[in-house]
């Protein structure tokens, strides 16, 4: 594979699409061929998918429906968008990836990461080269997000963000060649040049 596929990650409001930005900027003046997606979504038949998933009707949703709607919108993104622009030598920018179902479903749901893995193999072969995991708790997380209305998993209370919080933890500990974690209440400037350094090592890397 040409390109490089870096994730962004941590529960909503921690700085993922700010940071998104600012790296695209980055790249921009580099001369950099970029593509931003976003899980769930990323394109037309995910995009489907997260509208059933973020739904703030659809309460009566069961964990494990959840997490294979989350496998299955995965599966089509990563083929149909995210394969196709690495083979093309991009660098993907992508707003969450597998992390997140195992972080979320895995401990938020409290399905276990072991489940998580299983139904997402497909996605497991084809992991990010690099993911930013902005570390972040969850009242801070309340305070950035503001009035903004919640989706169906934003509504979710207080201890099972903790307990997507702890997973995160874990995955991180786990994957220390993978996955950087950053202080996301540090000054956005300072995160952005952290982000930037390492893109800059890994294009060396490349090289
Ligand atoms: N490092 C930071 N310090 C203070 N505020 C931040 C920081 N990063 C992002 N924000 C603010 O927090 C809010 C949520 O950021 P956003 O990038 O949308 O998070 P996410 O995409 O992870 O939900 C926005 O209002 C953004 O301007
Ligand atoms: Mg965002």
């Amino acid at each position: 594979m040409k390109g490089i596929f870096i994730s962004f990650e941590g529960i909503d409001g921690c700085g993922k699409t700010t940071q998104i930005e600012l790296a695209a900027t980055y790249l921009k003046k580099k001369s950099l061929e970029f593509v931003i997606t976003r899980e769930p979504g990323g394109c037309r038949i995910s995009e489907q998918i997260r509208t059933i998933l973020l739904d703030a009707e659809n309460m009566a949703m069961r964990p494990k429906t959840e997490a294979l709607l989350y496998a299955a919108s995965r599966i089509q993104h990563l083929d149909e968008q995210i394969l196709p622009a690495l083979l093309e030598g991009k660098i993907v920018l992508c707003d969450r990836f597998l992390d997140s179902s195992e972080a979320y479903q895995g401990y938020g749901r409290k399905l276990g990461s072991g489940y998580i893995r299983g139904i997402n193999a497909y996605a497991l072969e084809h992991m990010p080269d690099l993911t930013f995991y902005f570390r972040c708790s969850p009242k801070q997380s309340r305070v950035r997000m503001g009035p903004r209305q919640t989706d169906r998993l934003e509504q979710e209370n207080i201890d099972f963000f903790e307990r997507v919080c702890e997973g995160y933890e874990q995955i991180a500990s786990r994957d220390k060649e993978r996955i950087f974690c950053i202080d996301a209440t540090a000054n956005i400037e300072k995160i952005a040049e952290q982000v930037q350094r390492h893109i800059q090592n890994r294009l060396s890397k490349e090289e």
